[in-house]
């Protein structure tokens, strides 16, 4: 172990230089900063988490995923309907061996295996979250049914073999990938003749235009808000999913539906908008008031040396990143909620 691992998977060093992969600037963004990104993602996207993975779970659970919203609904019941939606829509029947890529602490695993009496294995390059999910899964009991392994969804069909699980998805994760062929294909690889690919996408509309300064910019506050290497646009994900072989079963973009409490409220820090009572304290939460307590408390805590150095550095992204999505989703630039059902050809 290096003298910056940390035992509980964190890497001191990662975590002080994820700012550093981006330009404060967009308009002074290269094109080397963006190949640097899409050559070290790993460090990009383990330095994020390493810093972000505490402020995640205090605000939002252990669930790192945005929902849809009915009026008056609370918001865990939205995000686990989030991930039975996905579950049914998949078809998934109980038995089946499911792969969860990129599975953060693993609520999504432990909410699906539940609901769909399913087998699941959850991938996760972070030490820190592979961890976590461990620990949550053998105390909710499930440690039988759910586990996990540390690894880059870059190399699945190397790590797992091909033809090994009955159905995949990912939630939320591949906006991660230096490129969504990379990933797609390895997903492909994996999943057994006629399985089924699942997946939440992230992406910038197809209003997007990346010739409008403030298109870019928000492009960019997207980018280093959420350790995202790249953003890229929805057209282009779904020219992967054809390109590496699979057949698209069904597409549509959640955010576009007339919801009355749109997906991004929670972020908005606006007390009027809770659904529930309980819900006033996560949206304080992101109060300009909520955000002061946390980050000073973060402040505090790195200062005494109970988190690493630059935690507190990656979660004054995550403001940010609070903004760009509101923005993004207010304009419809920006969708956290591309839901694509495809399936991987049988063999001739
Ligand atoms: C926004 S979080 C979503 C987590 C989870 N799907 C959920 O909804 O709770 C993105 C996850 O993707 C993981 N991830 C990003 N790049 C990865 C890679 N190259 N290999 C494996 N996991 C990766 C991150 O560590 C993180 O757990």
């Amino acid at each position: 172990m290096s003298a910056n691992q940390h035992s509980d998977g964190r890497v001191g060093n990662r975590i002080d230089g994820y700012t550093k992969f981006w330009e404060t600037d967009p308009n002074q963004e290269s094109q080397t900063n963006n190949e640097n990104r899409l050559g070290s993602y790993t460090d990009v996207v383990n330095g994020y988490y390493d810093g972000a993975t505490q402020v995640y779970e205090y605000a939002w659970g252990s669930s790192f995923h945005f929902s849809r919203f009915y009026k008056g609904e609370g918001f865990y019941q939205s995000l686990a309907r989030h991930e039975h939606y996905l579950a049914a829509q998949m078809q998934l029947r109980p038995g089946m061996r499911v792969l969860d890529v990129g599975c953060g602490v693993g609520g999504p695993a432990r909410e699906i295996a539940t609901f769909a009496d399913v087998n699941i294995v959850g991938v996760n390059n972070n030490e820190f979250q592979v961890q976590r999910a461990r620990r949550y899964t053998k105390r909710a009991g499930l440690d039988k049914q759910v586990t996990f392994v540390k690894g880059d969804f870059m190399n699945l069909a190397e790590q797992f073999g091909e033809n090994s699980f009955d159905a995949v998805y990912a939630i939320e994760a591949t906006c991660h990938a230096p490129s969504w062929e990379g990933i797609y294909g390895e997903i492909q690889k994996v999943l057994k003749p006629g399985g089924v690919f699942g997946v939440y996408e992230w992406c910038m509309t197809d209003a997007w235009n990346p010739s409008i300064p403030s298109h870019k910019e928000l492009a960019h506050l997207l980018e280093i808000g959420n350790g995202i290497p790249e953003m890229r646009l929805l057209s282009d994900a779904r020219k992967a999913f054809v390109n590496v072989g699979f057949k698209i079963e069904h597409e549509e973009d959640l955010a576009e539906r007339p919801d009355e409490v749109p997906w991004y409220y929670p972020l908005e820090g606006d007390l009027r908008k809770a659904q529930t009572p309980w819900d006033l304290v996560m949206v304080w939460r992101t109060s300009w008031s909520g955000k002061l307590v946390t980050h000073t408390g973060l402040r505090l805590l790195e200062m005494l040396g109970l988190v690493p150095k630059g935690t507190w550095e990656v979660c004054e992204t995550l403001k940010i990143a609070g903004d760009a999505l509101v923005k993004g989703g207010q304009t419809k630039l920006f969708t956290p909620m591309y839901l694509v059902i495809c399936r991987k050809p049988l063999e001739e």
